[in-house]
């Protein structure tokens, strides 16, 4: 059975990242995947400095990258902050990016986000996926920015639109077809 990790760039309460990721984490078990969900509140890791290495790596950084290796799926759902990608975010990925052996060469990735404007992450899911793809990792091309976030999903946590619900079937599908397991 494939496997698949599910994160979420935002921790905040209410996030519509999370419900993206939930929903994401529907469709791929309804796919026949077995799905861990996460979120990073549990993986705190101090800002990134060159510094703290190699003494003072957290220990949520090592756990983290063992996950993204041990997973034939990740999805990360990003939010969209100044048109970039979130400090979170950026900080997670430049802690994994530390570790060895590396933790972007091993699942295929997915990446989405949900955002208030109507471009619905586009510019924050460019960067995200042009730093992810320098770095190794196979990401599934299907463009997933969903806006404006307050009308995107309905009371299940469902995408409302039926382009965004194509979408997200198409993200399932290459995600299914591209990784190994
Ligand atoms: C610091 C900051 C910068 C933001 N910049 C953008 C932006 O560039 N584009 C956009 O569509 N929304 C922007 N937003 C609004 C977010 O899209 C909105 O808060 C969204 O709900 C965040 O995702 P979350 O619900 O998963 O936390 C920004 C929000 C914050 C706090």
């Amino acid at each position: 059975m494939k496997t698949a990790l599910t994160l979420s760039g935002s921790i905040r309460k209410g996030s519509y990242n999370r419900i993206l990721q939930q929903h994401m984490g529907r469709k791929l078990t309804q796919a026949g995947v077995a799905v861990t969900e996460i979120s990073l509140k549990d993986f705190d890791m101090p800002i990134f400095n060159e510094d703290l290495e190699p003494d003072h790596v957290p220990e949520a950084a090592v756990k983290l990258a063992e996950m993204w290796r041990s997973h034939d799926i990740v999805f990360i759902a990003s939010p969209e902050y100044n048109g970039g990608v979130p400090p979170l975010l950026v900080n997670t990925i430049t802690w994994l990016s530390r570790q060895k052996p590396s933790v972007f060469r091993h699942a295929v990735f997915g990446i989405g986000g949900v955002s208030s404007g109507k471009y619905g992450t586009i510019w924050s899911l460019s960067h995200l996926r042009d730093s992810l793809t320098k770095v190794g990792t196979l990401i599934v091309p299907t463009l997933l920015g969903i806006g404006p976030a307050d009308t995107a999903f309905d009371d299940n946590g469902d995408p409302v639109e039926p382009g965004i619900i194509r979408k997200v079937d198409q993200m399932v599908t290459e995600l299914t077809h591209f990784s190994r397991g």
